[in-house]
């Protein structure tokens, strides 16, 4: 399964995309992480040490060229293979999850350099490595350019994250058009930043007069303000707050819609591991657990 966060600058999409593919990880699922904003800091949210994070080779719009198929046809090609990727520009995270890093313009200095070009080098990696893991999770830079671009189109899941005021469910309903209009088979609202009864009532409304499905509600969560504060990844800051809870919820729901798991390496025996620790939380299940 391909997923990918979107949404409207800061409503949550590379906590979303970080802590789920931790989730999923930690539940014995290979995971491939794709950071495609040009301002990357997923490896953070993965609970990477900012040292570490540091020393990521990003991978450059090169990687990707235009070659003639068989029948003539020009054809996005990547020009190493998935082994030589991995081995070149992975980096290790927690749970075993690979990350790689993408989107710098061509030069590597912000405000210069053409953007197209990395657009396509993040759709042509997304498609190239989707034999890699049985998940990639791509946290995506903020707004509608990649969608336009087309850059998310071989995605096969998208979450749209927003939070509950009108401006980010706007950008949300375009964003989820915008997906459609790309043929993405499985798109999904994630609710965040979920406080009071009323934020809930608002995304409801709006999602059901726009035909939006909600795959999960995560609360407005003082750890992972918390987390933020004191620079650390939300789920290693608190594993078991409601917040990861309900994060945690919207992974089963994926990882029981993939049906076409490929996966590299046996799972280890850590699988489910999460779910038992939360099994004991079940009982305070929060407004995540709403509207299932
Ligand atoms: N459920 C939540 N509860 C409380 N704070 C949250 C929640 N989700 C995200 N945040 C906080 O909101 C801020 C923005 O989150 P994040 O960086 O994940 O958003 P983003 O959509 O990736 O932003 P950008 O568009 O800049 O890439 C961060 O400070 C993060 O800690
Ligand atoms: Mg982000």
């Amino acid at each position: 399964m391909k997923i990918a966060t979107v949404g409207k600058g800061g409503s949550g999409k590379t906590t979303i995309a970080g802590t789920l593919a931790r989730l999923l990880a930690g539940d014995g699922h290979k995971v491939l992480a794709i950071d495609g904003d040009p301002n990357p800091n997923l490896a953070l949210t993965l609970g990477m040490a900012r040292d570490e994070a540091d020393k990521i080779n990003y991978i450059p719009p090169s990687i990707m060229e235009m070659k003639k198929d068989s029948d003539g046809n020009l054809k996005l090609s990547m020009t190493v293979s998935e082994e030589e990727l991995i081995g070149t520009y992975a980096a290790s995270a927690p749970e075993n999850i690979d990350l790689i890093v993408m989107g710098m313009p061509a030069d590597g200095s912000a405000g210069s350099g053409c953007m197209c070009s990395s657009h396509r080098a993040v759709r042509g990696v997304i498609t190239e490595m989707s034999a890699y893991g049985e998940f990639t999770v791509t946290d995506m830079e903020a707004g509608l350019e990649h969608l336009k671009r087309g850059t998310a189109a071989n995605v096969d899941t998208m979450l749209v994250v927003v939070e509950p005021y009108y401006r980010s469910l706007e950008a949300g309903a375009r964003t989820a058009s915008l997906s459609a209009e790309l043929e993405i088979p499985n798109i999904f609202v994630v609710a965040n930043k979920v406080k009071t009864e009323a934020d809930k009532t608002a995304i409801d409304q709006f999602c059901e007069q726009h035909d939006l499905t909600i795959i999960g509600y995560v609360p407005l969560e003082e750890q992972f303000i918390e987390a933020e504060r004191q620079a650390k990844a939300p789920i290693d800051f608190d594993s078991k707050c409601a917040g990861t809870k309900a994060i945690y919820d919207i992974s089963l729901k994926l990882a029981d819609m993939d049906i076409n798991k490929r996966s590299l390496q046996p799972l280890p025996d850590k699988a489910n591991a999460y779910a038992k620790g939360f099994a004991e939380g079940q009982a305070k299940a929060d407004l995540s657990t709403k509207g299932k």
